[in-house]
C-alpha cells in the first residue's frame, strides 16, 4: 500500500494553492492531447525534454505511478526553481531535475521508456542536436511523444500583419516577418527533423484551438503576450518606424475585430509518437 492513507495537502496552504494552480494556459490545449494520447505502461524511466514550470513532468510522473523513476531536463533557471518548488509541495521522491541543455544528457544511452516534450521543438536553439540525443538515452522499445504548434498559428494577425507592412510600404520588413513565421515548423518539417533524428513515425494527429480576444488592442496587451510574443515583434523593426507602424497595426487589428465581433486566433496543434530505428 501507497502513502495515501497518510498524506494530507491542505488546499487552504498556500504552497498547496500554488500546486493547483499548476499549469500555463497556452501549454494546456497541447497538454491536453499528451496527456490523452501518450502510451502508459510499467515503465522503469521517463523523461520530459523542457518540462518549464513543471509540465507534464510533474503530472505524468504522477500517472505512471511511483515505481518510474522520472527526470525533467530544462534550462530555465527561474522555472526549474518553480517546479523544484511544486515538486516539494507535493513530496515526490521519483522526480529528478536537470537544469541544463537537452542537447547533453548526462544519462546513459538506452534509459528511458517514455520522452514526452511539450511544446519544446520550436524552442530548441538546434533541435536535430536535442532530437540525435533523445534518440540515444531512449530504449530500442521506447516511445517519444511530441507536441508543437504549427506555422499557421496566428494566422488572422499575421495576415493584417503583412497587410499592415505593405500599406506602410515597409516592404524592407516583409522577409523579417516571413523569417519569424517560418521559425515555427510545418507538420513535414517536424516530421523531417525526427527521420533525420533516425525516429520512426508511429502516430500523427492534428488539431486546432482558438483563443478569443476583444480587440487588437486586448491581445497586444495581454500579459502571456508580452512575456512570449511582443519582444520578436517589436525587434523586427528600426526604432524610428517602430511606433509608426505598431499604430497602425493595432488600429488595423481594432477594426477587423469590430467587424468580426472579435478577435478570434487559430492556434494548429500536431500530436506525434515515434520509435527509434531498430536499423541505428
Ligand atoms: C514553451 S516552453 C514549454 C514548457 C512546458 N513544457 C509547458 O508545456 O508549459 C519551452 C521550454 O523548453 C525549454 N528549452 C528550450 N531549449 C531547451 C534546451 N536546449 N534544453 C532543455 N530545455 C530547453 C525552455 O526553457 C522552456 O521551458
Amino acid at each position: 500500500m501507497d502513502n495515501y492513507l497518510v498524506r494530507n495537502l491542505d488546499w487552504q496552504l498556500d504552497n498547496v494553492t500554488s500546486q493547483y494552480d499548476e499549469l500555463p494556459l497556452w501549454s494546456s490545449p497541447f497538454g491536453l492531447l499528451l496527456l490523452d494520447n501518450f502510451p502508459i505502461g510499467e515503465y522503469e524511466n521517463y523523461l520530459d525534454i523542457g518540462f518549464g514550470t513543471g509540465f507534464p513532468l510533474i503530472d505524468i510522473s504522477q500517472r505512471l505511478g511511483n515505481k518510474c523513476k522520472a527526470y525533467g531536463i530544462d534550462q530555465w533557471k527561474a522555472a526549474f526553481n518553480r517546479a523544484a518548488s511544486k515538486i516539494e509541495t507535493i513530496k515526490s521522491e521519483n522526480i529528478t531535475l536537470i537544469e541544463g541543455d537537452a542537447s547533453n544528457i548526462s544519462l546513459p544511452d538506452n534509459y528511458f521508456d517514455l520522452i514526452t516534450s511539450n511544446l519544446g521543438i520550436n524552442n530548441f536553439e538546434n533541435p536535430l542536436t536535442v532530437l540525435k540525443e533523445c534518440k540515444r538515452v531512449i530504449k530500442p522499445t521506447g516511445t517519444f511523444c511530441l507536441t508543437t504548434n504549427l506555422t499557421g498559428t496566428f494566422s488572422e494577425f499575421y495576415q493584417i500583419y503583412r497587410d499592415t507592412i505593405i500599406e506602410l510600404q515597409f516592404d524592407k520588413y516583409i522577409s523579417k516577418l516571413n523569417n519569424h513565421i517560418n521559425h515555427r515548423g510545418t507538420e513535414e518539417s517536424t516530421k523531417e527533423l525526427l527521420e533525420k533524428s533516425c525516429f520512426t513515425i508511429t502516430k500523427t494527429i492534428k488539431s486546432n484551438y482558438t483563443m478569443r480576444f476583444l480587440n487588437g488592442s486586448a491581445f497586444l496587451n495581454h500579459s502571456f503576450t508580452i512575456i512570449g510574443f511582443i519582444e520578436s515583434w517589436r525587434n523586427m523593426f528600426d526604432q524610428a518606424e517602430k511606433s509608426i507602424f505598431f499604430d497602425r497595426f493595432e488600429k488595423n487589428l481594432n477594426d477587423y475585430s469590430k467587424q468580426k465581433g472579435e478577435l478570434k486566433l487559430t492556434i494548429p496543434m500536431l500530436y506525434i509518437e515515434c520509435k527509434k530505428n531498430s536499423s541505428n
